[in-house]
């Protein structure tokens, strides 16, 4: 705009977009002494000359507006400014009307001559080409962030999947009758536990849409608490024909943030059972290596096809799941390099190797004192996303 107003030598340009829901022309660029004023100014089609360039789809010329009864000297009352003369074009592209490009007093006293309104064309052209532009990407824009929502949807659907059905599975073992009193306390305890999961799931969600996560370590008998995920994962397991197995090799003291390394876990468990339709096994197992834990999640499923190993750990990278949303990996991968570990995955699928067995491994390392720090006494807060 302020190349229009150079080129044509006027004092002031705006352009005015049209809005087909309520028919009208709102005044949204502009350029010159009472350019903030003009803003936000809409005008009917056919109002003033801005509005007949619009409504006649040709260039309007006026000499001299206040001999011209098409002008509207609302706008100079309201802005203080004097217009003398006015030149307007329509800016259109394929689909129609998209506004109108508008140049206001020539310089010097003078008129807009016929080819300052052959030039404006031209501009309103170019002007036309960004706006549609603009347009484009903003539309493009807004559907990536609904296809992430979607996305982010199915995903909290598909880890609430996993608690749901245990929590209904503990509260009908709490309504049998002769359900005794030490196991009504076990799987009391239990729910409440899977509910605090699903809570911290739905906030880690959240955090994850708004890209702020934050980790909560603190210092965790690893075999206890290992055991204890074991305990809900084989209730799972068990009905999907699924073995499972530990190896707690490493018996001893991590900082990690529970209810984080926990979601890795189950996500790590949910993909093996998706990857044995028909049962096996998983294994679980940990082991020391100098001032590194690691924890190891083994499964006798149908592997990970070589061309697809590099890419598993991206966002929605997902492979051939009805449900599948690819966010389980990429969070995993993002929990464990905040605590400052690394992740690796072996896996072979039939045929390779002229293996008759096929199955994957993770291998998840990370510092068994807690990042940054040799010790520490209480849960505290890491930051871990930039
Ligand atoms: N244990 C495994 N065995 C075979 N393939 C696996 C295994 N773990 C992951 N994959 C592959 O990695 C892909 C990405 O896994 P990820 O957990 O990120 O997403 P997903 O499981 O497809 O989706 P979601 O976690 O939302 O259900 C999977 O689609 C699958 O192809
Ligand atoms: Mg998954």
């Amino acid at each position: 705009m302020h190349e229009t107003e150079a080129a044509v030598g006027a004092e002031a340009a705006c352009i005015a977009l049209y809005d087909a829901s309520d028919n009208r022309l709102h005044i949204k660029f502009a350029s010159g002494e009472k350019s903030e004023a003009v803003k936000g100014v809409s005008l009917a089609m056919g109002q003033g000359i801005l509005g007949e360039a619009a409504a006649t789809n040709s260039t309007v010329r006026v000499d001299a507006v206040q001999e011209d009864s098409r002008f509207d000297g609302s706008v100079d009352k309201k802005t203080k400014f004097a217009t003398r003369s006015i030149l307007a074009t329509p800016i259109r592209r394929r689909q129609g009307l998209l506004g109108v490009l508008e140049v206001i007093n020539k310089r010097g006293e003078l008129v807009f001559s016929e080819s300052d309104a052959r030039l404006l064309e031209i501009l309103a052209g170019q002007a036309g080409i960004a706006i549609e532009n603009a347009r484009l990407l903003e539309r493009t824009l807004q559907s990536d962030r609904l296809s992430t929502v979607g996305k982010m949807a199915s995903s909290i659907i598909h880890d609430f999947k996993t608690p749901l059905t245990v929590i209904q599975g503990f509260v009908d073992l709490l309504g049998n009758p002769n359900t005794s009193e030490e196991k009504r306390q076990t799987y009391s305890k239990l729910i409440q536990d899977e509910v605090k999961g699903f809570l911290t799931s739905a906030q880690d969600m959240l955090q994850y849409a708004r890209g702020e996560t934050r980790l909560s370590v603190e210092e965790v008998e690893i075999d206890t608490w290992l055991n204890s995920i074991a305990d809900v994962l084989r209730m799972n397991l068990t009905k999907a024909n699924i073995e499972l197995k530990t190896g707690f090799e490493f018996k001893g003291k991590v900082w990690l943030d529970q209810e984080k390394m926990r979601r890795v876990i189950m996500n790590m468990a949910s993909n093996a059972r998706d990857a044995m339709p028909d049962g096996g096994t998983f294994t679980i197992s940990t082991a020391q290596k100098g001032n590194h834990w690691q924890l190891g999640l083994h499964d006798t499923g149908f592997g990970i096809p070589v061309e697809q190993r590099s890419k598993i750990f991206e966002l929605f990278a997902t492979f051939g799941k009805q449900n599948g949303t690819g966010l389980g990996l990429a969070m995993v991968g993002d929990i464990v390099e905040g605590h400052g570990g690394s992740i690796r995955v072996e896996s072979c699928v039939v045929g390779e190797n002229d293996n008759t067995n096929s199955g994957t491994s993770f291998i998840i390392s990370a510092p068994i004192s807690r990042p940054g720090t040799a010790s520490g006494k209480s849960s505290s807060e890491a930051g871990y996303r930039d």
